[in-house]
């Protein structure tokens, strides 16, 4: 030890902090960085949402700017586009006109809706590619809910019937992938059922298993025009408060037959994504939902957050707490950032 008696100096002289581990080895420079880096994103762990309407021309969702409602033949232009830059997976949304919409929802079945049309576009136009439908009627209820509505409550098993209908319709359709969105119990299982029986065992169920009722939903209820009429959602999605309650979801879902689980929203719920990385073997999608894209959007126009460094860093981190599926709104700008940095 030298005079100042704090530090040691090694043989050169240079103050010395005696330690034989030092991990900033690992991370002395880009080859070393990457080649220890535990997780990647890759344009094929997204699932990109689009938003459809009946109409010819395209219309801008004020609070998810770069988002807009496509026709039919823009949502087809659109998922190209994204193919080119390795996305291969879609999942449609759609925007339907109120004149159809019912106390049951029937237009969530209906061969000639909205829905089954663009997925026989999407998968002439990319046969490769992966289509993905919502199940759950809210966009086709009259009172904005994700079931029917019966003196102010959403029924459970009345529900699940149309639900069942609305599945099968779109693997008629050529869906390769349905996602029940809705959280009533035992729609999993009924829906396998009810897919099966139909001759459709190779359609996949991505189960919306822990969902939250959640605020950061906002801006896709506005793309939608798809606010619930009365109340909230609170009786079927989850408490975001609950934790645990994710587990009883998930054990239910992979009992139900679900192919892959899925947390909504997604970077506030990274603890929910981690807990059923390790509960389950299944896939784990996470859904960056519409209200996290519009902070990011928003905070970027204002130039608070550089948004290529903050995406690519959130879509990492969800990557990171166990999800190997990414649903985003950023699916197809985030692919041209991977693509172009060559990451
Ligand atoms: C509807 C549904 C919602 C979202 C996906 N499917 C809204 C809701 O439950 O009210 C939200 C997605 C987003 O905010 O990006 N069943």
């Amino acid at each position: 030890r030298v005079a100042d008696g704090v530090l040691s100096r090694n043989v050169m002289g240079n103050p010395w902090v005696e330690q034989r581990a030092r991990p900033r080895r690992n991370r002395k420079s880009e080859a070393v960085r990457k080649m220890v880096r535990e997780v990647i994103v890759t344009p094929a762990n997204f699932i990109y949402p689009l938003f459809i309407h009946d109409e010819t021309s395209n219309v801008a969702i004020a609070s998810m700017p770069g988002c807009e409602r496509h026709s039919l033949a823009s949502m087809v232009a659109e998922a190209k586009d994204a193919y080119k830059w390795g996305v291969r997976s879609f999942v449609v949304f759609p925007k339907v006109p109120d004149a159809l919409k019912t106390i049951r929802g029937e237009e969530a079945y209906n061969p000639n809706g909205i829905v089954p049309r663009a997925v026989s576009m999407l998968k002439q136009a990319l046969p490769d590619s992966i289509v993905c439908t919502d199940v759950a009627l809210d966009p086709y209820s009259a009172a904005g809910h994700d079931g029917i509505v019966e003196n102010g409550k959403i029924l459970n098993d009345a529900t699940i019937e149309q639900l069942c209908k609305q599945s099968v319709m779109q693997a008629r359709a050529g869906s390769d992938v349905v996602a029940p969105s809705d959280m009533m119990d035992g729609r999993v299982g009924a829906i396998r059922d009810a897919l099966d029986s139909e001759g459709f065992t190779e359609v996949s169920i991505l189960a919306y298993t822990a969902k939250y009722a959640s605020a950061y939903y906002g801006p896709f209820r506005d793309a939608l025009d798809s606010h619930p009429g009365f109340g909230d959602k609170k009786t079927y999605q989850q408490d975001p408060a609950n934790g645990r309650e994710a587990y009883i979801e998930a054990a239910l879902d992979e009992l139900e037959g679900a192919d892959m689980l899925m947390v909504k929203p997604g970077l506030p719920y990274l603890d929910v994504i981690h807990r059923l990385r390790l509960a389950s073997n299944l896939p784990i999608a996470a859904y960056h939902v519409s209200g996290e894209y519009a902070m990011l959007k928003a905070a970027a126009e204002r130039g608070w957050l550089d948004e290529k460094k903050v995406c690519l860093e959130t879509l990492t981190c969800f990557r990171r707490a166990g999800a190997d599926i990414i649903l985003t709104y950023y699916a197809k700008q985030a692919a041209k950032w991977i693509c172009e940095d060559g990451m």
